[in-house]
């Protein structure tokens, strides 16, 4: 077997993922015409995919045909995409900028970057009941994944975590509540991909955990990342100069609370957990183990 290319792959998958989007979002010339923009400029300005290209892996492993796994992937990509266009909003983060270019509310002022937001959201959910998505799998999986997906993005997960990032704005933290607010906030949504992908491919309940618990300690150390990245000055907005937005919005961080090195550390030791859990599988668990640490080797 040659040896795996992370590089390779997520060019590949990133590609599909892209193809597909580019099919269930068709109709940017359709009214409501701005409305389609700001989404189309939101989900096509750059984003890596990972969260639906885990859950492609995810699903690889189990022997998940893409075209199963792509309507669950992409509308968790939309969910995603929605997220951050709300961080951004100036009553949330006020980033002017994503992924180095103008962020949607600067395009498209805030209600209609609100509205791309809302309906991200809601065709994610439209997408996921098509008919034709229903036909293939059964039913009451279909149910089930997305009962947890509108789980991983609700008040239990992503909203949930923002919400308590918000309120821990300029407040004392300890680090248990930054671990609470980074595996809601970011963790849900990739512990979702990761779960998704597995059952549409019908993994058993036991490897089902294993997977579960890969995608648990890949969204904290995701998450532990991107403070590191804002602190190093990498993060969304700017390019390696003097310290990101979180320090500016005094956003409850990893490293503001135990320090650059004590989260680089615990980003290699939660790399480490990842990798052991999915050990079992054996080469055919490269992917995961290529994201793992593709995600993690960015900073430590
Ligand atoms: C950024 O996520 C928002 C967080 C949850 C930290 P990504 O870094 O996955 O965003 P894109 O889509 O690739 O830009
Ligand atoms: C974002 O966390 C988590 C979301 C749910 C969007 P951050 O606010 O740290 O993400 P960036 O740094 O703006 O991408
Ligand atoms: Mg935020
Ligand atoms: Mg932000
Ligand atoms: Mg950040």
């Amino acid at each position: 077997m040659p040896a795996f290319n992370i590089q390779n792959y997520l060019k590949e998958r990133g590609s599909l993922v892209d193809r597909a989007l580019d099919r269930y979002l068709k109709g940017s010339e359709k009214r409501p015409q701005m409305l389609y923009r700001a989404m189309h400029y939101g989900v096509f300005s750059g984003g890596k995919r990972l969260r639906p290209i885990l859950m492609l892996a995810a699903g690889e492993l189990f022997g998940g045909k893409h075209k199963l796994l792509l309507p669950f992937a992409c509308a968790l990509e939309l969910i995603h995409t929605y997220s951050i266009i709300h961080d951004d909003l100036p009553a949330l983060d006020n980033d002017d900028l994503r992924r180095g270019e103008l962020a949607n509310h600067k395009i498209f002022g805030e209600g209609m970057a609100l509205l791309a937001g809302d309906a991200l959201l809601t065709e994610a959910f439209h997408l996921m009941s098509r008919p034709q998505v229903v036909q293939r799998l059964r039913p009451k999986l279909v149910l089930e994944v997305m009962h947890e997906i509108a789980q991983a993005a609700g008040v239990g997960g992503m909203v949930g975590g923002q919400a308590v990032d918000l309120e821990a704005e300029g407040q004392e933290v300890n680090i248990a509540t930054v671990e609470y607010i980074h595996v809601r906030k970011t963790g849900a949504l990739i512990l979702a991909g990761a779960r998704v992908g597995a059952r549409i491919a019908g993994a058993s309940p036991k490897e089902l955990r294993r997977i579960s618990r890969y995608g648990e300690f890949l969204g904290l150390a995701f998450q532990i990342v991107d403070d590191i990245l804002d602190a190093k000055g990498y993060g969304s907005d700017r390019e390696g100069q003097g310290e990101g937005r979180d320090k500016e919005g005094k956003k409850a961080t990893y490293p503001s609370v135990v320090g650059l090195a004590a989260s680089q550390d615990r980003v290699r030791e939660l790399l480490q957990h990842c990798l052991k859990e999915i050990e079992f599988f054996g080469r055919d668990a490269d992917p995961l183990r290529g994201l793992a640490r593709y995600v993690v080797e960015q900073v430590a």
